[in-house]
């Protein structure tokens, strides 16, 4: 197995993607938000970068409509992006259309690839195990607005670790090295980073917690031909 770690999806090039099984990571929290939407028995969730997109969507479909810009809910949204608010009450058997500033815009860079799974720190070694047979993994983080985001790539060394590939390139080491480091104490090597404190000065404190949490669920989204996460 090659694996092949990217920081942000301006590295990524859709030829070099093809051909591989692609995974999706924004830790905080479009990844982490999904991941537990579904395992509360959500139907399907759409991922759309451009908010009118999302909105039309949401309207044609006549579905739920959720998501941020800055990390706040949008005006007319039935949800932001706290995965705390995707509660079985509110989300069971619900088909909910998601836009976020950065990690619907991954999902988007995805498109075309073999497969396309989103993976968080929630469900990393679900992730992993769907992937063993797979012959080339690219990782695509979501970063923040173009640029390398640590609490993604730190969980993109958390698959590595699990996928112990043949072949890695040098992100996917030194991620996969860093996370070895820090496992024990993810809060730590992260509450200084800029996301992190951002999402805590506007109060999602309860969700830095929940986000960085391992393994806590087994659901593995993935993309459907439609476009669809179920
Ligand atoms: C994003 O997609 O940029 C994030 O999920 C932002 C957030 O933390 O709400």
């Amino acid at each position: 197995m090659k694996v092949d770690v990217y920081a942000t999806i301006k590295d990524v090039e859709k030829e070099k993607i093809r051909h591989a099984d692609a995974v999706v990571i924004d830790v905080l929290r479009m990844t982490s938000t999904v991941t537990n939407a579904l395992s509360n028995g959500a139907g399907k969730i759409r991922l759309i970068g451009d908010e009118s997109k999302a909105r039309k969507l949401s309207e044609r479909e006549n579905c739920l409509l959720g998501g941020e810009r800055g990390g706040k809910k949008l005006d007319g949204f039935d949800f932001g992006n706290s995965p705390l608010e995707y509660t079985k009450q509110k989300v069971s058997g619900k088909a909910i259309v998601m836009t976020t500033t950065n990690g619907a815009r991954a999902a988007e860079a995805a498109c075309g690839a073999k497969s396309v799974r989103l993976c968080s720190f929630l469900n990393v070694y679900s992730v992993s195990e769907r992937l063993k047979d797979s012959e080339h993994v690219a990782v695509l983080c979501a970063g923040t607005h173009d640029l390398f985001s640590l609490d993604d790539c730190l969980c993109a060394g958390a698959l590595c670790s699990y996928l112990k590939a043949d072949e890695e390139n040098d992100l996917a080491i030194a991620m996969r090295l860093l996370f070895e480091t820090h496992k024990g104490d993810l809060t730590g090597a992260l509450e200084r980073t800029k996301h992190y404190r951002y999402l805590k000065s506007i109060g999602f404190y309860e969700d830095l917690a929940f986000c960085l949490a391992m393994n806590t669920h087994e659901k593995v989204p993935v993309m459907e031909e439609d476009g669809w996460f179920v």
